[in-house]
């Protein structure tokens, strides 16, 4: 017997049905926005990907050398290689450029429900703009996705890192400290930040204050805190515009400012944003993007970059959690020859009502009519046609609808009719 490999997973029909009404939704969502779909490869050099982290970031990839002893990586994010795929091919096109895409993404994380190796985004890039009115459309696109797939119960949490930047900065914590201590923020682990605090000779009266800081949704203890900065101000009258925006033009009404947002990837700068479904738990995290620089590592000419992705998995999850009913996966018509004798028949017809644009199958095991029934409606079928001697001599089939029981006979030239 072979294993799936850890962290991967197989879908079932049902599954895939949730996965495919899932992604057209959001498909639509990103038109609607004008935003255009691309697709980039599934693999990249291994570079594309040290370029801004470093070596660092290698423990966390599958990455491997070809038959050419190249250095290539399964991409665990598509961010990188759209701007790749920018400076490269599309740096003359219109601004603002608003690509979106769908794509499987690998990391070697430690698995657990809704943390995969392979898992899939959901996500889009926007180039040549960053005013608050571009941030505010692109995080109302990723709150509205996540709505128009049917999700209830969504928190939007908008921050700024050079905001941050300057806090860290007024409490004199060091760029090393600041290493230690982001990923703690972000895991809101408050506790283990305050120990850290205490370690680095900051005193507790301020690093409850840093602390409370980091968790207001209250601006004004913010803006209390940066009033010396003019910068740290400008960006938070611009924080606060976005949120107008979101909360009046867009009418989301669970957001709030969170100085704690400080994101895990290392090309981020100015404004960042994540959406959690808190019925998630642990990995409650469905959304993450904000503004970034890459353009110019990449060797293209700077212009304003902002983005998110959604984890996919996570989303069909939370659905799952609010128990969302989707549509079921089903057939309008079986057909069920009686004997041998009537497979041509059946297959004729079959093929038809396939043509006629209804969704048919036909059995194909020469089991007996009980079976057949009991096949049918396992797999969940609206109508079943039965082709027998007597009823093709006059030239007409058995409908039998699956709801009712009720079944009648049906002339063969008015069936689609009938059915439909
Ligand atoms: P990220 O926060 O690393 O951002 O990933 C985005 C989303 O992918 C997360 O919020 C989460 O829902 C999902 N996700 C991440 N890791 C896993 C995993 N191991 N299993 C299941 N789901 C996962 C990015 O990747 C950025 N490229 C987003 C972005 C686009 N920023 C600017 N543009």
């Amino acid at each position: 017997m072979f294993q799936i490999p850890r962290g991967t997973r197989d879908f079932t029909p049902e599954e895939m049905q949730k996965r495919r009404y899932v992604e057209e939704k959001m498909r639509a969502t990103f038109q609607k926005f004008g935003y255009r779909e691309i697709q980039t490869p599934t693999f990249e050099t291994l570079d594309l990907f040290t370029a801004k982290s470093g070596d660092i970031i290698i423990d966390e990839l599958y990455f491997f050398k070809d038959k050419g002893g190249r250095d290539l990586a399964l991409r665990p994010e598509l961010t990188a290689p759209v701007i790749r795929f920018y400076v490269d091919k599309l740096q003359m096109e219109s601004k603002p450029l608003k690509l979106f895409y769908f794509g499987n993404c690998f990391r070697y994380d430690r698995p657990q429900k809704g943390r995969y190796r392979e898992f899939m985004q959901a996500g889009c890039e926007l180039l040549g703009t960053d005013t608050p009115e571009a941030y505010a459309e692109l995080i109302a696109l990723a709150y509205t996705i996540l709505k128009n797939v049917g999700l209830k119960d969504l928190k939007l949490n908008i921050g700024n890192l050079n905001i941050l930047s300057y806090i860290f900065k007024t409490f004199n914590i060091s760029k090393d400290q600041q290493k230690k201590l982001t990923p703690l923020i972000d895991k809101c682990l408050f506790d283990d930040v305050l120990s850290c605090l205490k370690d680095f000779g900051v005193s507790i009266k301020d690093a409850k204050q840093f602390i409370e800081v980091l968790q207001a949704s209250d601006t004004n203890e913010i803006l209390k805190l940066i009033e010396k900065d003019e910068q740290a101000k400008v960006e938070m009258m611009k924080l606060m515009q976005i949120l107008e925006l979101l909360k009046n033009i867009f009418d989301i009404k669970t957001c709030e400012i969170k100085m704690s947002i400080v994101r895990g990837l290392d090309y981020y700068k100015g404004v960042v944003f994540e959406i959690d479904a808190p019925n998630l738990g642990a990995e409650k995290q469905l959304c993450g993007g904000g503004g970034y620089e890459l353009i110019s590592l990449f060797g293209g000419r700077e212009t304003p970059t902002s983005g998110f992705a959604i984890g996919f998995d996570r989303t069909v999850l939370a659905l799952d959690v609010e128990k969302y009913k989707f549509p079921i996966l089903k057939l309008d018509v079986f057909v069920i020859p009686v004997n041998e004798a009537m497979i041509i028949k059946a297959l004729e017809i079959t093929q038809n009502l396939r043509k006629q644009g209804l969704s048919v199958d036909m059995d194909l095991l020469k089991r007996g009519m009980s079976k057949s029934l009991k096949y049918a409606s396992s797999i969940n079928v609206d109508k079943i046609i039965i082709v027998g001697q007597k009823e093709i001599d006059n030239d007409s089939v058995t409908v039998r609808d699956m709801k009712t029981g009720k079944q009648e006979l049906v002339k063969i030239n008015v069936l689609y009719n009938k059915i439909n």
